[in-house]
């Protein structure tokens, strides 16, 4: 493990507020997942499953967690089974959870090994009714592998086709949106771990220096400091910034050029997303700086409409009003073009042309963060902001985005310590 350990009571408050949503003669079980094939006899590294982790602590491969809240023994409430370690596995993969360290980490008494699991499974399904069974409901997930999760619910629906199955992603999707503090602890710490790696870019970005090194330079911050990437960084100088996804992260940073940097780290698998766009050479053209500022006038306003009980398509349309407003403001576009665009297809605003794609969404165990579709903001949510203006006729793209924390008393923005101000940047980079 290479953060810091984790109060057990987190994962133990966890399942609890699982249980609160639980119908009687419920049976939860929770499966780690697979770890994903490349070429050959490669492997991916291992990706916790977010909801396991949610429950547990726990990111060992081949892990199951069962909750059965009215199971006739105590014993069988709440179990963890994982792999049983062996001479060979420690020789060839090291180390492994032993039964005292899986207490530890879940706060869960009864740990079993793996090979115990169909037995106590078996007589779990005949105490039980409802059955939950994850799957990925995340509306953007684009799936074309059978995971561990379908397979596990193919396999025990056509054991035991009398059961009333459920989607415990529904109940997750209610959860894991509000953030205790203790999860928003581990969400700062990879803020900070990001700002680091940010502070360390500006100082090392000039004219001449390549993605690759800049990349690099993220890298050696992150992973020193216990962390590591939250997603594939995207370094893009000059019209690589209008890419959305770019990460090909090779090209050399050009004198003029702006350079932007859609970088996060992770740490114990909470995330930061942070934006920051700085020009390569260390001053922005008053071009760069009016559209620089545009953007950021709107991260600033789209930061504070986040609200408790605003739903998020509000305030997605809110956010097209103020970047409408700005786009106007700089003659992108015109009102006429305005009122065209909406007549011919109210979903195809003007402003798409220049900032297409969702102004935030929440941040968590998942950079894309899961939650239940039409649920209000409320307080504890983490949601990034990220507003952006892309100019591709003019070779280069501006985006911003911060981390944000909504509370009853109004928002933290866990990226306030970043600089963002195009003066901050300026004097950043001149050092
Ligand atoms: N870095 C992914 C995103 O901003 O959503
Ligand atoms: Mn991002
Ligand atoms: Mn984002």
């Amino acid at each position: 493990m290479r953060h810091a350990p984790i109060p057990s009571s987190l994962f133990i408050e966890n399942r609890n507020r699982l249980r609160a949503l639980l119908p009687e003669k419920s049976l939860v079980i929770v499966n780690a997942n697979d770890i994903p094939p490349t070429n050959a006899d490669g492997s991916m590294i291992p990706v916790p499953n977010s909801d396991l982790f949610y429950l547990t602590g726990v990111a060992q491969e081949e892990s199951i967690l069962v909750i059965c809240p009215d199971a006739h023994e105590e014993k069988h409430r709440e179990m963890l089974f994982v792999r049983e370690t062996n001479e060979q596995v420690t020789v060839w993969e090291g180390y492994k959870l032993t039964k005292p360290e899986a207490q530890q980490v879940s706060g869960i008494r009864r740990i079993h090994w793996l090979s115990e699991f169909p037995v106590l499974m078996r007589r779990l399904m005949c105490e039980s009714d409802h059955v939950f069974l994850n799957s990925n409901e995340h509306a953007r997930a684009d799936i074309h592998v059978e995971t561990k999760d379908a397979r596990f619910a193919r396999e025990t629906m056509a054991a035991w086709p009398l059961h009333s199955y459920h989607r415990l992603a529904r109940l997750m999707h209610e959860l894991r949106p509000v953030k205790s503090a203790e999860e928003v602890a581990l969400i700062k710490e990879a803020c900070a771990i990001t700002r680091e790696g940010f502070d360390r870019v500006c100082k090392f970005v000039k004219p001449g220096v390549n993605e690759t090194e800049v990349e690099a330079e993220f890298a050696h911050e992150f992973i020193r400091r216990r962390g590591r990437f939250a997603y594939n960084p995207i370094i893009a100088s000059g019209a690589n910034s209008n890419v959305l996804h770019y990460n090909d992260n090779c090209r050399p940073c050009k004198k003029g050029d702006l350079l932007l940097l859609d970088v996060g780290a992770a740490y114990a698998n909470y995330n930061a997303d942070m934006t920051r766009t700085i020009p390569v050479s260390g001053k922005f053209t008053p071009r760069q700086r009016d559209i620089y500022n545009s953007v950021l006038k709107v991260l600033r306003g789209c930061t504070d409409a986040l609200k408790p009980g605003k739903l998020p398509k509000d305030w997605q349309k809110e956010s097209e009003a103020m970047m409408e407003e700005e786009l106007l403001k700089l003659k992108l576009i015109t009102p006429k073009e305005v009122k065209e665009a909406n007549k011919a297809d109210p979903d195809k605003p003007a402003l798409k042309k220049y900032f297409m794609h969702g102004v935030g969404h929440p941040l968590g165990l998942d950079v894309h963060d899961v939650a239940t579709i039409g649920m209000p903001f409320g307080p504890g949510w983490v949601m990034t902001v990220e507003p952006g203006i892309y100019l591709p006729k003019e070779g280069f793209g501006v985006r911003l985005e911060d981390d944000i924390l909504i509370t009853a008393n109004g928002n933290v923005n866990l990226m306030g310590d970043i600089p963002i101000e195009v003066k901050e940047i300026e004097a950043l980079m001149k050092r």
